[in-house]
């Protein structure tokens, strides 16, 4: 292992107890040594991107594929970093089988056992969180359409949170969702399923806040200190979990000093919070980023540029750190 330069954002961050982590596009993290490079030195958490979805590690029925979700978690565990294992119950990016299969609710509950128990404790004791349901929550703050909504019915996300904790007692469980930043009917909603999952015994530890933001409409850090404070005086862990500032691209300087500033306000409202304990951004480099194909004209939301040189957005966490 290459020793780590004493600047970088891992080590400000580990002075503080934080985690500081990044989703990890697994062909890249094979294929491209520099961007392997860089996510060892500057990281200490790292997230699957996709690599540990239903769709990509169980992709027929009785059939999984671990070999790219290992791949990450030894090189996570060669370079001293946390795993955040991402997702275990969503309603998109599941394959057809699932999707497709008529289920009756006891059969729809079998599979969600045997898919939990059998990832979760693949993994037990490696990986140190999950986020185990995502995105459960719809805009208006109803319950979101999905197949585990339409074969179990509500209670599939407390046996969800329930099956994780018995499969890796010690890993700590979120509920992970966007849009929650500010406060709000989707946040309201997902306040009172977490808070009536726990009166009701489920297993959940934390709240996760993705935080993909739009540089010129984020929410200000007093905004998000109050969200993230809002669980957290309710006994909730909490994590910023998808962090990323995207901006029109092509991007100038005035933009990017903004962009910075936003990164600097998120990560501060996560110091601030005493239970905010991970802040994990959604990829690292501009090289790799799911923002410029789902949002047009829209890019450049990350750390580090496509060279991997770091921006005014990294230089604004390490100092903000510091
Ligand atoms: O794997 C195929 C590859 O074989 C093919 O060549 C390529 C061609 O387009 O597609 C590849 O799959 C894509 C995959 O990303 C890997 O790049 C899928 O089509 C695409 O749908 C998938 O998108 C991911 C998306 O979740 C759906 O799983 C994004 O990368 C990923 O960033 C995004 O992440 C989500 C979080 O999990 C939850 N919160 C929101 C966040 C952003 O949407």
């Amino acid at each position: 292992m290459t020793p780590i330069p004493e600047n970088t954002l891992r080590n400000a961050a580990a002075r503080r107890g934080l985690l500081v982590g990044a989703a990890v596009d697994s062909d890249a993290l094979t294929t491209e040594r520099d961007y392997a490079d860089v996510l060892a030195r500057e990281y200490n958490a790292v997230t699957p991107e996709n690599v540990m979805k239903w769709m990509h590690i169980h992709p027929d029925r009785g059939r999984y594929d671990f070999t790219a979700a290992d791949a990450l978690v030894t090189f996570a565990q060669q370079h001293g970093m946390e795993v955040r294992g991402h997702t275990l119950v969503w309603h998109s990016y599941n394959p057809a089988w699932l999707e497709q299969g008529s289920w009756t609710r006891d059969e729809a509950i079998a599979e969600l056992l045997n898919h939990i128990s059998t990832v979760v404790g693949r993994y037990r004791g490696q990986v140190g969180q999950w986020d185990v349901v995502n995105e459960a929550i719809a805009h208006d703050g109803t319950l979101r359409d999905s197949v585990w909504l339409r074969t179990i019915g509500p209670d599939y996300i407390g046996l969800a949170f329930q099956f994780a904790h018995d499969a890796d007692p010690a890993a700590r469980l979120y509920y992970n969702d966007y849009s929650i930043e500010a406060p709000g009917a989707k946040q309201d909603a997902v306040f009172e399923l977490v808070r009536s999952l726990r009166d009701g015994g489920a297993p959940i530890d934390g709240v996760g806040f993705q935080g993909h933001i739009e540089s010129v409409t984020a929410p200000s850090e007093a905004t998000l200190t109050a969200s993230l404070g809002r669980f957290a005086q309710a006994g909730f862990a909490v994590a910023i979990t998808e962090l990323d500032v995207r901006v029109s691209v092509p991007a100038n300087e005035t933009m990017l000093t903004r962009q910075a500033a936003v990164y600097q306000s998120v990560l501060a409202a996560c110091l601030a919070t005493p239970r905010c304990g991970a802040f994990v951004t959604w990829g690292f480099t501009d090289r790799h980023s799911w923002v410029p194909a789902f949002f047009k004209r829209r890019g450049e939301a990350l750390p580090f540029d496509t060279q991997l040189q770091p921006k005014d957005a990294y230089r604004a966490l390490v100092k903000e750190l510091q």
